[in-house]
């Protein structure tokens, strides 16, 4: 077996040359928010040195009050996109609208989205974080520029999704849509290498990632599919489950991949008009495509993430991923209510 590293880079163009799946544009598209995200990662490393951490005391779109890391990441990643001339737009949990590449830069066929900063009630006290992003194509010009609109598309039609998880390690996840790869960041070389292909999300689980703190607000489904795991050996599940709960997506939905489990952010009874917590286009719909594509599965209670047709940008939808046989039972409890 061959010990040359695999950059990401040769990896990126290795798939472009075997079937075609990465057109160049695109491919400069994921360099580039690979870059981003090594940007992003150096500011998470220096944490206090670097006077990144704390509040910026402003708010977004959905009323969230945003920390200075939120707004950095988000910077990093637009100055990076809007020049290369491989993106027409881009849309971000931190800016109210879309983003369109300046006149003054050539506009590409691919429109960008992305959580710049997941997990940030983790940022002050040092725990796992990360980066999500979703790449669909720009559709035909119907001559009145890029409109919010053209983001409007059901996660299916998704033709990279990633995230960059800042941790004990900072690892990039991507799909194009041919399986999911891992690459972990060589801060000597400054490059991202090839650690892991193929990766398969075991179909059964015996761990479940809820926030339990809102058990009293669930609806009855949840109810029923988490009590059957609490109930354990005893109950009628017949095993024991563990927990985990980050409060990052990006590192429980890793953890998923690395080996299994299921996570759920479920619709509560706190704010009954929202469909859940997180953001369908740039948090849920590249995390489920990673996970389908590691051979799990990801709905919303209901239908397939993938097939929704988003009405706003910042739509938000309750999420169940990971393991498939866990999340077709916790599906079909809310199918029988
Ligand atoms: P963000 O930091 O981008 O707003 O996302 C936070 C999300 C998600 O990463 C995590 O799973 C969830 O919020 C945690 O929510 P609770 O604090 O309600 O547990
Ligand atoms: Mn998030
Ligand atoms: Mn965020």
């Amino acid at each position: 077996m061959s010990t040359q590293k695999i950059s990401l880079t040769r990896y990126l163009v290795e798939q472009q040359r075997n079937d075609g799946s990465i057109p160049s544009q695109l491919r400069l598209l994921l360099e580039v928010v690979a870059r981003a995200c090594k940007g992003i990662s150096q500011s998470v490393n220096k944490g206090a040195l670097g006077g990144v951490l704390g509040s910026a005391e402003s708010e977004n779109v959905q009323g969230e009050v945003q920390k200075k890391l939120d707004i950095i990441a988000n910077e990093v990643l637009i100055e990076a996109n809007e020049w290369g001339g491989h993106l027409a737009a881009m849309a971000s949990e931190e800016m109210d609208s879309i983003h369109l590449v300046p006149n003054r830069y050539p506009q590409g066929e691919y429109l960008l989205l992305f959580d710049p900063l997941d997990g940030s009630s983790n940022i002050d006290v040092n725990v796992s974080i990360g980066t999500i992003f979703s790449v669909l194509r720009k559709p035909e010009d119907n001559g009145q520029g890029v409109q919010e609109s053209d983001f409007l598309q059901a996660g299916s039609q998704q033709v990279a999704a990633g995230y960059c998880i800042y941790g004990p390690q900072t690892t990039l996840v991507l799909t194009v849509g041919n399986g999911v790869a891992m690459f972990t960041l060589d801060r000597e070389q400054g490059s991202f290498v090839l650690t892991q292909e193929r990766i398969q999300i075991p179909a059964d689980t015996k761990e479940f990632a809820i926030n339990m703190s809102n058990q009293r607000h669930w609806a009855e489904p949840v109810q029923r599919y988490i009590g059957e795991c609490l109930a354990g050996k005893e109950g009628p599940r017949g095993k024991d489950f563990n927990m985990r709960w980050i409060a990052s997506m990006v590192a429980d939905v890793h953890r998923i991949l690395m080996r299994g489990g299921v996570f759920m952010y479920p619709w509560d009874k706190r704010e009954p008009e929202k469909a859940g917590k997180l953001r369908l286009m740039y948090e849920a719909n590249p995390m489920s495509w990673i996970v389908e594509q590691a051979g799990g599965a990801a709905t919303n209670g209901h239908q397939r993430i993938l097939d929704l047709k988003p009405a706003k940008l910042h739509e938000r939808v309750a999420v169940f991923l990971g393991s498939k046989n866990e999340v077709e039972r916790v599906t079909s409890y809310h199918d029988a209510a």
